[in-house]
């Protein structure tokens, strides 16, 4: 374990539950086809990222909602059980948890969320935790939640002097000023598109310097330095099952960054956690720990 200090993250998103089939193909529009296996486990991007960041060595408070369903219980045991602090991850009355729905199929995944409880991830509801989001070394958000409640927040850490994280997934248009907001934005190559529409990718790149983080699958990471556009590559692996590893990656920069490493060393942190975590099932299964991923990086 590296002797940095413990980097205090707040994420603010989805908590949901994952429902995966894996299956040979994907069916067409009015097709059947025959899958191979049903699992339920924990996911949402907010939940990943937390899970994620307290697995690295982090001490981690997520601000969330679920439902007040038997799944809400099961999102809330897994973060307990993963020594994330659930203080304001409060239950909807009436209200189902959110779910994912996603195909496991052909060597990538298909996903529908169905946000239910995380549409109570209200502008209200953040203000209330101001304080633990002020206290924080870094905030963690993404796009599963209204974008009114993820301008609140991004106003909430520039008056305070506290950077926030924007992970834009999934893809949709951002407020120039929530763009301001954000210390650090990490879109891959379609959410750019959508952010970005009308520039290219090289000058938005340019215009965001030292922040603007394109991921590029098994690429790597892209981002323009100041002085030219350079690509922090990836780790190859074999991997099992691709959903979480944004997360992963997000969390994981969130965590070097807060104890102080340079950007370049936290995008190479970051692309070595999102690479364990792709080796086995599941959004969460494979988070490694931050043993792990400091044996695999020496
Ligand atoms: O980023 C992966 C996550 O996106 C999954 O866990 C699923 O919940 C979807 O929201």
């Amino acid at each position: 374990m590296t002797n940095a200090k413990q980097a205090k993250v707040c994420v603010v998103g989805s908590c949901s539950m994952d429902l995966v089939v894996t299956s040979p193909r994907r069916p067409g529009a009015g097709e059947t086809v025959m899958g191979d296996s049903f699992k339920t486990v924990p996911g949402g991007k907010g939940a990943n990222q937390a899970v994620a960041a307290a697995r690295l060595g982090a001490e981690v408070v997520m601000i969330g909602r679920v439902g007040d369903d038997h799944l809400g219980e099961t999102i809330l045991n897994n973060f307990k059980e993963n020594h994330v602090s659930v203080t304001h991850v409060k239950p909807v009355t009436d209200m189902e948890s959110g779910t994912a729905h996603i195909t496991l199929a052909e060597g990538d995944n298909s996903i529908i969320v169905v946000p239910a409880a995380n549409n109570e991830v209200t502008s209200d509801y953040v203000e209330q935790a101001a304080e633990i989001i002020r206290s924080s070394d870094i905030v963690l958000i993404q796009q599963e939640i209204p974008a009114e409640t993820v301008a609140v927040v991004s106003r909430i850490c520039v008056e305070a002097g506290v950077p926030l994280l924007l992970n834009p997934a999934p893809a949709r248009k951002i407020d120039a000023e929530v763009l301001q907001h954000a210390a650090y934005i990490t879109p891959n190559e379609h959410e750019a598109s959508v952010i970005f529409e009308g520039i290219s990718l090289s000058e938005a790149l340019r215009n965001h310097p030292n922040r603007l983080l394109v991921t590029e699958g098994s690429n790597g990471v892209r981002y323009y330095n100041g002085e030219e556009e350079c690509v922090v590559p990836t780790f190859k692996v074999d991997a099992v099952d691709t959903t979480g590893a944004g997360d992963t990656f997000n969390a994981a920069l969130a965590v070097a960054l807060a104890e102080g490493q340079s950007l370049a060393d936290s995008i190479r942190f970051a692309n070595r956690a999102a690479s364990l975590s792709v080796t086995k099932f599941g959004a969460q299964g494979g988070m490694p720990t931050r043993a792990e991923v400091e044996a695999a990086l020496s």
